[in-house]
């Protein structure tokens, strides 16, 4: 096909040869399958803030790294340069994550370029070589469901103590390849240590896994990873080894009301950014 305009320059300077098809429009990028040399990959095309869902709005842009003052300053008050510096903010973060989860040994899409707004990575394919689906797409046997909800939440530990939780992580987001589950679609992935809605955000990503698989293997819906996870990350007790158990005894002391009050107002923010996105699309 004729290259969209957005990745003409790629192909002007050699990364890549031909389009083959585009795959995917999703909520926030474009996915084309492209030619590179022998090589098919995978061009996300990132789509501008304006087209874009909201849902950097709140938690995301929390604690992300900005050493420059004047840019923060600049971001924070949303001049045309710090729109811009946000975006490739927000563009960057992504191959960033797959760098250091790549290195962390987490199975995500290999990156292979990043430029003007585009990132060029691994196309993840099923047993034939064609694109592989989400797991949306797929109906699991029980066994199935046991076995990948296992080795995702492997991969999310992994995640975890490399310091990253990926914060949209969910039936969409992970590609059943030929080699087992990849995870995709990082832009909004947080610091664990340094962002306060890291915790949340866990859980959240947790129990999409759990209510996913818990449709094929209804024991699933007992258990209480995500709060474990946490409980150990936060002790330091969690490395990529540890055995979890699914269970998780909440603690029955006294009640902080401080930390009570500021969950709530964290999930009223959230909420109100949820609300901000729909009314974006
Ligand atoms: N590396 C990849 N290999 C194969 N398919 C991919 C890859 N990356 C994305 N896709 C496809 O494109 C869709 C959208 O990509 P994603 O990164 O999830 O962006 P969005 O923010 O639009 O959801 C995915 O659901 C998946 O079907
Ligand atoms: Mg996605």
């Amino acid at each position: 096909m004729k290259a969209p305009p957005r990745l003409q320059s790629l192909v002007d300077e050699g990364l890549i040869d031909t389009v083959v098809r585009q795959l995917m429009s999703g909520k926030e990028a474009m996915v084309y399958v492209v030619r590179c040399g022998d090589e098919t990959r995978c061009a996300k095309i990132y789509k501008e803030a304006t087209t874009r869902s909201f849902r950097q709005a709140v938690d995301y842009t929390e604690n992300r790294k900005v050493k420059n003052t004047r840019l923060q300053r600049a971001m924070a008050k949303g001049t045309k340069f710090g729109r811009q510096a946000t975006e490739a903010a927000w563009q960057s973060a992504e191959v960033d994550a797959l760098y250091r989860l790549a290195a962390a040994g987490v199975r995500v899409p290999e990156p292979y370029n990043f430029c003007d707004g585009v990132l060029l990575m691994e196309l993840v394919t099923d047993a034939e070589g064609d694109a592989a689906p989400r797991l949306n797409d797929v109906v699991f046997t029980p066994e199935d469901a046991l076995r990948h909800h296992a080795s995702l939440l492997v991969e999310v530990v992994r995640m975890l103590c490399a310091g990253v939780v990926h914060g949209d992580l969910s039936e969409f987001n992970v590609l059943l390849a030929a080699d087992g589950p990849v995870i995709i679609d990082l832009p909004q992935a947080v610091d664990a240590a340094g962002n306060n809605h890291a915790k949340r955000m866990l859980l959240r990503d947790v129990a999409n896994l759990k209510n996913f698989f818990g449709q094929f293997a209804p024991e699933l819906l007992q258990t209480h990873y995500g709060d474990e996870m946490w409980a150990l990350y936060e002790s330091g007790e969690l490395d990529p080894g540890t055995a979890l158990t699914g269970r998780f005894a909440h603690a029955t002391g006294p009640v902080d009301l401080g930390n009570v009050l500021r969950e709530v107002d964290d999930a009223r923010a959230e909420e109100a950014a949820r609300l901000v996105r729909m009314a974006a699309r």
